[in-house]
């Protein structure tokens, strides 16, 4: 089987083509625009791999997806490829509308029509899995049933905003035209090659810095975390075994405060590389900061994914307390990987988000 996945530079696509072709026989064709999110050294493990094919290229380019399409012929496609930090949709919305709806749009475009001319068995055994986020749905309360297939969209970032509207044109693509498509809604990922923006790689990476450790308000957000090698997982059984039109929800079964999150890196990072004797600073706890608030900050996230585990038998395999063990430990090794971003964009970002 050959299969197309575009976003597989950045944290969860390039995890998933590693995962994929160590599980899997035939091509992986990888379409990535290498924004500042995409990263070639995340496809360091690949690299004398034949099966693994990079093409660097965006989503919105209708022709050059068309190319690969009839090219390659591949027998699935996954879009991974977003525009997926929530604050710098806040800053700058743009890219959002460009890569998530219109990169979305244009590819669903040259994927229908590619799978138009297919032979009739080909045609129905072909998928289109598109990767998708639990922000959709909104925020919930403490008290709250968590987010079932069934909850209506209620984005409130314009990332989530932009998320939402992929997932529905992808979900007007299978009810117009009849295209064979899978949507994935997800909670919080965690683990190797996250870019270090998102919390617990920016917690990591500041603390072995010694430099603070931003809290957003009174750090009591909720976000249910998963170990992406899990999703990963989760993503192939839904490709293999899920019903065609249908989205599943993806969760760790583990909700946690921010606060605790923080706090959990920090004894994780006291054992692992404790700080030495002649700082001021006894503990990494002692960096953490209390900061202005991300501007409509959804208060809690949380996946009933009793869908995908009762029809395709998936559940995650990593704990938290495992994973994230695995993460630190991760970060602590490829010290260098984290480097060579942090001396990029990545500065000027920092900056324009923590002054
Ligand atoms: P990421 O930002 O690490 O990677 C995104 C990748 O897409 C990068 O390699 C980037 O270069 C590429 N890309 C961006 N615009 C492109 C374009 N126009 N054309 C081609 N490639 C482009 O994101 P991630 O965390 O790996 O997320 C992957 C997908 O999973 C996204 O769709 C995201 O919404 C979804 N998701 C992420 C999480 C999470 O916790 N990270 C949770 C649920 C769902
Ligand atoms: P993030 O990793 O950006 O993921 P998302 O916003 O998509 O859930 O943030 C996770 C949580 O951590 C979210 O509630 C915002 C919070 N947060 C901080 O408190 N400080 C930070 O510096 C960052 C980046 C996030």
């Amino acid at each position: 089987m050959t299969i197309l996945i575009t976003g597989g530079a950045g944290f969860i696509g390039s995890n998933f083509a590693e995962n994929w072709l160590k599980n899997n026989k035939g091509n992986l064709i990888n379409l990535d625009k290498l924004t500042y999110a995409g990263n070639l050294n995340n496809l360091l493990a690949l690299k004398n791999n034949p099966s693994h094919i990079f093409i660097q290229g965006d989503i919105c380019d209708t022709q050059l997806i068309s190319g690969l399409l009839e090219k390659y012929k591949p027998d699935r496609v996954i879009n991974f490829a977003a525009e997926s930090h929530v604050d710098r949709s806040i800053h700058g919305p743009e890219e959002f509308i460009q890569t998530n709806i219109i990169g979305t749009f244009r590819l669903l475009e040259a994927t229908k029509s590619y799978w138009l001319s297919m032979s009739k068995d080909k045609k129905e055994k072909f998928r289109f899995l598109h990767v998708s986020t639990d922000e959709v749905y909104g925020t919930l309360s403490k008290s709250d049933p968590a987010f079932s297939e069934e909850n209506p969209y209620k984005p409130n970032s314009p990332y989530s905003a932009s998320k939402a509207s992929s997932d529905h044109l992808v979900r007007a693509y299978h009810h117009t035209y009849g295209m064979p498509v899978l949507t994935t809604n997800c909670s919080n990922n965690y683990g190797p090659y996250q870019f270090p923006e998102k919390l617990i790689p920016l917690i990591i990476h500041n603390a072995l810095k010694l430099k603070s450790l931003p809290i957003y308000g009174d750090g009591l957000q909720i976000r249910d975390w998963l170990y992406v090698t899990d999703h990963c997982n989760a993503i192939e059984a839904v490709l293999k075994k899920g019903r065609v039109g249908e989205v599943y929800n993806i969760g760790g079964l583990n909700e946690m405060a921010n606060i605790d999150i923080v706090n959990t890196l920090c004894n994780i990072l006291d054992d692992l590389s404790p700080i030495h004797d002649q700082s001021s600073i006894k503990s990494y706890k002692d960096l953490i900061t209390y900061v202005k608030d991300r501007p409509g900050h959804d208060r809690r996230y949380a996946i009933d994914a009793t869908k995908i585990e009762t029809e395709l038998g998936w559940t995650p395999t990593e704990t938290f307390e495992s994973g994230i063990r695995k993460t630190v430990s991760w970060y602590l090794k490829n010290s260098q990987w984290v480097e060579e971003i942090v001396s990029g964009d990545y500065k000027n970002w920092t900056e324009k988000q923590y002054r």
